[in-house]
């Protein structure tokens, strides 16, 4: 019997147009330029401003242009999962209300809460309905608007975030290329170092939780890191390995943009060189659903059909995960 896999037919990013730079930082909090690029490899993010606007506006303008530039009608989306830990609401999920912004009409769509690897478990999960016949197309999106749980008079945190949306469509294939293989983790007891305390039902919002800031990211940077280093690249190594993939059988590591240093430690622990890593954090910093499709998006016209392709990524939870894929356009 011929196989199905779910390929990506195509890919579209969008980001807000206002720019926060390192030097308005400056003015912002105590941080200096050099110590946000010697410690992150971050220079700007943008910043989606103006009120009564969501994760679900940038969305909805990555989902368009998805639309548009791959000549499908919305009608003929069946999926939606939206990857992002910054829903317009706790419900309804903000892949109905994409859907909805998008003439997406009674399609099966849920949000996907992984963190920064909510976008790869969106894709894996996409993947298997795509794989089984029970949808032919699927829009996985990864987006946050990280600027709304980031408290700007913390330095620890607020020089890392920047707001972004992806979308990315999913068809079958009896090619060989798409998604070949994945690796999926988590562990919940890494939660204690990253999260966002108040506003979930273990502590609903008040005036004391607002006063205490605790509806922002709380992270302890250092253990995080530690953990990070070790998973992605623990978990791209791993999915080379079990597929006897060699460093040079690689044409791209897309790894989740968080910090510069995890990404290089990844890429040394494939044996790939900088030129075969996708790295767009300078400019946009850590959009968390948003780096891995905004990565594809911009390095589209360098990927060609049957290119070997590795995703890989770490979150809050903790999560991680890596993907494997060839390219298929
Ligand atoms: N400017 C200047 N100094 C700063 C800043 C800043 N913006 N932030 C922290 N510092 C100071 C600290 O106060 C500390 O000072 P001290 O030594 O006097 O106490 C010093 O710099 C070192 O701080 P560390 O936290 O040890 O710095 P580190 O090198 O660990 O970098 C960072 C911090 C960038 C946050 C790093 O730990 C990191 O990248 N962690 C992992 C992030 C990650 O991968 N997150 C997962 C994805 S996010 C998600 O899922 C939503």
């Amino acid at each position: 019997m011929t196989r199905i896999r779910a390929a990506i037919t195509g890919i579209q990013g969008w980001v807000p147009p206002y720019i926060l730079n390192n030097k308005e930082l400056e003015s912002m909090v105590d941080t200096s330029d050099e110590w946000i690029t010697t410690r992150t490899g971050i220079k700007e993010r943008h910043i989606q401003k103006g009120k009564g606007l969501g994760t679900s506006d940038m969305a909805a303008e990555a989902v368009k242009g998805l639309l548009e530039k791959t000549n499908t009608r919305p009608e003929e989306i069946g999926m939606v999962i939206c990857a992002t830990v910054t829903p317009d609401m706790i419900f309804p999920a903000t892949a109905n209300i994409i859907s909805d912004k998008t003439g997406i009409r009674n399609a099966f769509s849920f949000d996907m809460n992984a963190a920064c690897s909510g976008l790869l478990y969106a894709l894996v999960t996409a993947s298997k309905f795509i794989e089984t016949g029970s949808v032919k197309k699927a829009i996985v999106i990864g987006a946050d608007k990280m600027s709304s749980i980031t408290d700007y008079t913390s330095r620890d945190t607020c020089v890392l975030f920047g707001d972004a949306a992806g979308a990315i469509l999913l068809e079958p294939t009896t090619e060989e290329v798409g998604i070949m293989d994945s690796i999926m983790q988590s562990d919940g007891s890494g939660r204690f170092y990253l999260h966002m305390k108040a506003g979930g039902s273990l502590k609903p919002p008040s005036h004391e939780t607002i006063d205490a800031k605790e509806h922002f990211v709380y992270q302890e940077g250092q253990p995080v890191f530690k953990f990070a280093v070790t998973k992605m690249a623990d978990v791209a190594a791993e999915i080379m390995a079990r597929n006897n993939l060699k460093s040079e059988d690689i044409s791209y590591l897309v790894p989740h943009q968080a910090n510069l240093r995890i990404i290089d430690a990844t890429a040394r622990r494939m044996g790939v060189g900088t030129e075969q890593v996708m790295i767009n954090i300078e400019r946009y910093g850590n959009t968390t659903g948003g780096t891995i499709p905004l990565c594809l998006w911009e390095w589209e016209n360098k990927l060609k059909k049957g290119d070997n392709v590795i995703l890989a990524a770490f979150g809050g939870g903790f999560t991680w995960g890596s993907i494997w894929l060839k390219w298929a356009y």
